[in-house]
């Protein structure tokens, strides 16, 4: 039976665009949760500007509550400061941010690509002189909310240039959940040009309800790491009309029924899904 990582960023993306900030106790409470339910990934919460993003504000004191030492917690990291900010509070793993298209690089982080990967550069050297593991996202790699469709070329060039730094990883953010499968197709043919399939990673928003056919044409071409954001939540305060991410217990039934391995309790994702829900005061179920 195959593996499939899954990175679970719920407790990440799932929370940062959310009307009720979760307090920090429930925030310990939901990573237990994802632990017990079999999650070994998880990115666990950004050290970004709190005052842009106040869902994670509490950043230091989620890092810290972590004791087990089973789960990988990876936390985002914008630039040197967050960078350091992460350090002090422990971090063993990071994930760096830029995008494919300038327009939603300039609104989310201030900056162009090619500024956002000269200071990533320093970035990334100084987290692996700690020992941390890297992964770099590029997100609107089909689609961005201010400049409409992104050619595959042009994204595969910034995938391969952020996978140049040294990332262990490349996560393809799929922002707005607004391709077409055959778009995700043409993406991995120009990216696989540049980088092997087991060094990539799918981060599938699901505003249109196709993330799990995406999922199926990058299986295809060789991926196995995916997103999930447990309960389908998400989405980046940046990219107006992003919705959702994949919602995790979604993507294990899924992953399941086509015979791979994931090590996650589907059941009982869908139960903190469901908890985790009532505390942000929203009903639906994604299933
Ligand atoms: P900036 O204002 O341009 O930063 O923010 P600056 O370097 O000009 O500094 C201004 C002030 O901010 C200074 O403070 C800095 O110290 C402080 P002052 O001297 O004025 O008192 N500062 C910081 N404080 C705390 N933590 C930091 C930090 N950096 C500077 N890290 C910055 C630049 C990147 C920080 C800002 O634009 C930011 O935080 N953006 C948030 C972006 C974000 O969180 N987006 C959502 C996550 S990305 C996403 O969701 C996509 C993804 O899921 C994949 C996908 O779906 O595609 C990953
Ligand atoms: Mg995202």
């Amino acid at each position: 039976m195959t593996a499939i990582r899954i990175v679970e960023v719920g407790p990440r993306d799932g929370l940062q665009n959310e009307a009720v900030t979760l307090s920090t106790a429930d925030k310990l409470t939901l990573i237990q949760k994802l632990i017990a339910a079999g999650c070994t990934e998880i990115e666990a919460t950004a050290f970004v500007h709190p005052k842009l993003v106040p869902q994670l504000a509490d950043a230091v004191a989620v890092l810290a509550g972590q004791e087990n030492t089973v789960a990988r917690f990876s936390v985002l990291v914008p630039n040197q400061k967050g960078l350091e900010r992460a350090l002090a509070a422990g971090a063993r793993a990071i994930a760096i941010f830029t995008a494919a298209s300038e327009s939603f690089c300039e609104k989310n982080i201030g900056r162009s690509i090619e500024s956002s990967l000269t200071e990533y550069a320093e970035v990334v050297k100084t987290a692996r002189q700690h020992g941390c593991w890297v992964r770099g996202y590029v997100s609107t790699v089909t689609h961005c909310p201010y400049e409409g469709k992104i050619p595959p070329e042009q994204a595969a060039q910034v995938i391969a240039q952020v996978a140049a730094l040294g990332c262990d990883e490349v996560a393809l953010g799929e922002t707005l959940g607004r391709a077409v499968p055959e778009e995700i197709a043409r993406l991995l043919e120009k990216t696989l040009l540049h980088l092997p399939a087991s060094q990539l990673a799918g981060h599938f928003h699901d505003t249109n309800g196709r993330a799990l056919e995406h999922v199926d044409v990058a299986l295809g071409f060789g991926l196995t790491c995916f997103d999930g954001a447990v309960g389908g939540l998400g989405g980046c305060p940046f990219a107006p009309g992003a919705a959702g991410n994949l919602a995790t217990e979604k993507l294990a039934l899924h992953l399941a029924a086509l015979g791979y391995e994931t090590g996650l309790d589907a059941v009982a994702l869908t139960d903190v899904g469901r908890w985790l829900r009532s505390r942000l005061e929203q009903r639906p179920d994604p299933l």
